[in-house]
């Protein structure tokens, strides 16, 4: 992805709103490979200890990338001594994912390091990143050019709108 596009979703995602107008969250976009790849293995790591089937099955699976092998990674962190700290975050997502679109870039969110930026190995990690300690990660953009446009047409619950008047 080009540099200028990257500076643009980050630039566009610090814009987005935040409780109290604090901005106390932080923006961490990797692009290369193999700390990627590491960062996934670290995930792993964490799932392999779960008391959950499900999530033991996907530690141990040699095939398993959360971010589905994406070149860029934004973490977005934030101070999670503010009860609001996870609704900044997805703020900020969704405009990089407003951005994303309007630039021709493909997103998704990824959520796993939600659940895993605690384990010691992972936050060691996301540690020699530069992301705060004091921080947790309520979520993650991955971006790049999507292989093929997506086929399938979203599909609306009924029902989830009211209008009082
Ligand atoms: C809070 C949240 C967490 C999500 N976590 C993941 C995830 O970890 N991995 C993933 O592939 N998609 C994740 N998604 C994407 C949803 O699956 C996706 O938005 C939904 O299926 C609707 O598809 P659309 O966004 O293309 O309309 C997440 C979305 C939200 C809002």
């Amino acid at each position: 992805m080009d540099e200028t596009d990257l500076r643009e979703i980050l630039d566009v995602a610090t814009y987005a709103p935040s409780g109290m107008n604090m901005q106390t969250w932080h923006f961490t976009a990797i692009q290369n490979k193999e700390l990627l790849e590491e960062l996934n293995e670290k995930i792993k790591g964490a799932f392999a200890k779960s008391d959950d089937p499900r999530m033991q099955e996907r530690g141990q699976s040699k095939t398993y990338c959360c971010y589905y092998h994406a070149p860029t990674l934004v973490i977005v962190s934030n101070d999670s001594s503010q009860w609001w700290a996870g609704m900044d975050c997805a703020c900020a997502l969704e405009n990089m994912f407003l951005a994303a679109k309007s630039l021709g870039i493909g997103s998704c969110w990824i959520n796993q390091l939600g659940q895993t930026c605690d384990d010691p190995e992972v936050r060691s990690l996301l540690t020699s990143f530069g992301i705060p300690e004091n921080h947790k990660v309520y979520g993650c953009a991955a971006l790049g050019y999507a292989a093929m446009p997506p086929v399938k047409e979203k599909v609306l619950k009924e029902g989830t709108v009211t209008i009082i008047k």
